[in-house]
């Protein structure tokens, strides 16, 4: 595939410049959006952290959003996976309003997505199979199932081996890594990705990346925030969404 050379930023802190790869972005009104972003500001303490931000994602869509530490990429995958609340807007996941679903149909709501954060979020005192594990429980699976499954993600993550750790004891990788193999086991058809190579080597970074392509190959709707541009270079095809100062400051397809 031909390498995109995400320059660092040009203009001021806001501005990326794009070698190759990558054109405008012109949203086709006729398209199934399973994510609808309607005006969405956030704030914390009045601090805005997200500006009016209005966007459509098509189910099966690969996003990268970029954009400079601050920018309020975090924010985002939030507000989507409800673990923060907006201050305005609206958002419609598969035409359901977030701000009115009833708490009985929220968690059946939060198991379509896999969300990595970008602090990891491990249980410290369940051990690596057992944090994985959690979602396939909260989802009733068959502990036959659980078992297999669990130590599938965490082979393919290179986690196996350390199934019995308790996450305080192992590395920054090497929990990243959990949080990954957590996120996916559930074969959410939404993935939220949070600097998910952020504190991984160049060969395991890739490796993550790769694993997260394959949900994406799937048929999940994949997007994966980072400020490295570099993530580019081996994403595949899909849009580019850089925010900078909380709003979206360009929208670019990655061919
Ligand atoms: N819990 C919080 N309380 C107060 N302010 C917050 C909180 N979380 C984020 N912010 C602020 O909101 C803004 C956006 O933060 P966010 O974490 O979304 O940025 P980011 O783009 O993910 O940055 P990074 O690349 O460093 O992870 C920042 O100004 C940050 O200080
Ligand atoms: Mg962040």
């Amino acid at each position: 595939m031909e390498k995109l050379h995400a320059l660092a930023l040009d203009a001021g802190r806001c501005r990326h410049v794009y070698a190759d790869r990558v054109m405008e972005y012109v949203m086709d009104e006729n398209k199934n959006s399973i994510i609808r972003l309607f005006d969405v500001t956030k704030r914390y303490n009045g601090k805005l952290a997200l500006k009016d931000i209005s966007l459509d994602i098509e189910q099966g869509e690969f996003i990268f959003i970029s954009g400079p530490s601050g920018a309020g990429k975090s924010t985002l995958l939030k507000v989507l996976y409800l673990a923060e609340k907006v201050s305005e807007g609206q958002i419609l996941i598969d035409g359901m309003n977030l701000a009115r679903i009833s708490s009985s149909r929220l968690p059946a709501l939060r198991r379509r997505f896999g969300m990595v954060f970008q602090d990891f979020k491990l249980i410290p005192n369940r051990t690596v199979y057992e944090n994985v594990a959690l979602v396939l429980e909260a989802a009733g699976e068959k502990p036959s199932f659980i078992r297999k499954k669990v130590m599938h993600v965490l082979r393919t993550t290179g986690m196996d081996k350390k199934y019995k750790a308790f996450p305080p004891t192992l590395s920054g990788g090497e929990q990243q890594k959990v949080a990954v193999a957590r996120a996916v086991v559930g074969e959410p058809s939404i993935i939220l990705a949070d600097e998910p190579t952020g504190s991984l080597d160049t060969k395991s970074a890739q490796t993550i990346l790769d694993f997260l392509m394959e949900y994406h190959k799937k048929g999940a709707t994949v997007l994966i925030a980072s400020h490295n541009l570099h993530l580019l270079d081996s994403a595949v095809r899909g849009r580019n969404i850089e925010i900078c100062d909380g709003k979206i400051n360009r929208t670019a397809t990655m061919l």
